[in-house]
């Protein structure tokens, strides 16, 4: 599959995006695990999370599907999922192995986690060495990276750990581990990271004390099913604000997208920026903050991106990089050097395509430097990645020429519906077969 971007002209839209895809993750683990019915609504029926929905079935789970974005998870109680038959497979997610290796750790049967190329390269060393500290047993392969064996029947301990890095996935595997440890389990992040974990046991009435950045709970809390409305994805919102931004004269419209402060990076990023955007309408479904986000197109202007934000908008700078090679003046991005491990070399592989369609970036280690200047057309690979495909797709469209993204069956990962949803923007980004 592959992406043939036609230049384009945004027009005045209200669309909205899909679920929020780690909110839908923890909706099926902690579900799961809970007593009684957890009912999902506005779940992300993205390839992600239904790996961990198949997951969560072998594991025993019954779980309805009355439409796409609806579920109805019987859970089973901390102790009543049961061995899966075979492997679990869990695709391209990385959320979904780390955060399983965590819940998996304290049971009494083992697991084998395994996923695709991709994720079988990503490094796992950091979940096992805190779970393997707390008593678990996992073995990798020599490098660090799944398959994940890990053993059943270990008992686990509390302990405390700070985190080398800014995760919320490590953050969320060692907490779920910790409601099957003896004592208290907890953790401190050298950054804010996403906090859809502890909200989301505060819903199911696990008590977690949280204070500065040092999360606790104590082992064998029981959690109690809950309805959860899951939010639009401000991820995926990301690129709807992004073409509107970078149009000329549009006035773009998102309905009801997570604005939980410990996402919201992007947004700070691009109004300093000079973005036009604005939050309308602010309120809570359940713990989670939405608001409607209103995206005016901007002159924007290059600097230096507060390193200070980053683990708030982790996943973005992939569309942070495109705004600023539309961007006047030059853009200074430190203290990112964690894409280097996402679903791709995400430095790489936005330079590598920015290149190509004429912006001059200079990669570091830990970040990059992003020239201003204009897209020309070209063709471009996303390295399996979808967020790199998307922000190369958007960028297309306002390109002198026409960009084709190539290899981007991933995008159905976190934004099933791309394509639609930038048609109804007025953007041409057309879904092709690569033969
Ligand atoms: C996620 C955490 C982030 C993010 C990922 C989703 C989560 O990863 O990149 O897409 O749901 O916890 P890290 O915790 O590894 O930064």
């Amino acid at each position: 599959m592959r992406f043939q971007v036609t230049p384009s002209r945004v027009c005045d839209a209200t669309v909205t995006v899909p679920g929020d895809k780690s909110v839908s993750h923890r909706a099926l683990m902690l579900g799961s695990v809970a007593e009684g019915r957890t009912e999902v609504s506005g779940f992300l029926a993205g390839e992600d999370c239904l790996a961990t929905l198949a997951a969560m079935r072998s594991l025993g789970v019954d779980i309805q599907q009355p439409s796409a974005t609806e579920m109805s998870i019987e859970g089973v109680g901390l102790r009543g999922l049961r061995g899966s038959n075979g492997d679990l497979d869990l695709g391209n997610s990385g959320t979904a192995m780390r955060l399983m290796a965590g819940l998996l750790s304290g049971q009494t049967f083992s697991s084998v986690l395994t996923g695709d190329e991709s994720l079988n390269g990503r490094p796992m060393g950091r979940i096992i060495k805190p779970l393997t500290m707390m008593g678990a047993a996992i073995e990798s392969d020599c490098d660090g990276t799944p398959p994940l064996q890990i053993s059943g029947g270990m008992r686990l301990q509390g302990i405390h750990y700070d985190l080398p890095m800014a995760s919320a996935q490590v953050k969320s595997a060692v907490l779920l581990a910790g409601l099957y440890a003896d004592g208290t389990t907890s953790v401190t992040e050298p950054a804010v990271t996403r906090d859809h974990t502890e909200r989301m046991f505060g819903s199911m009435g696990v008590e977690v004390s949280v204070n500065n950045r040092t999360i606790a709970l104590e082992g064998g809390q029981k959690l109690r099913g809950c309805n959860v409305r899951v939010p639009a994805d401000l991820s995926s919102a990301s690129f709807v604000i992004l073409a509107a931004l970078l149009a000329k004269n549009a006035d773009v419209q998102i309905k009801e997208v997570g604005i939980n402060p410990t996402r919201t990076g992007v947004i700070d990023i691009l109004q300093g920026m000079g973005a036009d955007i604005v939050l309308e309408n602010p309120q809570l479904l359940g713990e989670e903050p939405v608001a409607d986000i209103r995206v005016r197109s901007s002159t924007l202007k290059g600097g230096a991106v507060d390193p200070g934000l980053v683990s708030l908008a982790i996943d973005e700078f992939p569309v942070l990089f495109v705004a600023a090679a539309a961007a006047v003046g030059t853009t200074h991005f430190s203290g990112i050097g964690e894409l280097r491990v996402k679903e791709s070399d995400r430095i790489a592989a936005m330079a590598d395509g920015m290149r190509i369609l004429g912006i001059q970036i200079d990669e570091t280690d830990d970040g990059a430097v992003v020239h201003g200047g204009r897209f020309g057309g070209g063709t471009v690979q996303s390295f399996g990645d979808h967020r790199v495909a998307m922000s190369l797709a958007i960028a297309g469209t306002i390109a002198l020429d026409e960009v084709t993204v190539e290899d981007v069956a991933a995008v159905d990962t976190s934004f099933p519906g791309f394509c639609d949803t930038m048609a109804a923007l007025g953007a041409e980004i057309h879904p092709t077969s690569a033969n």
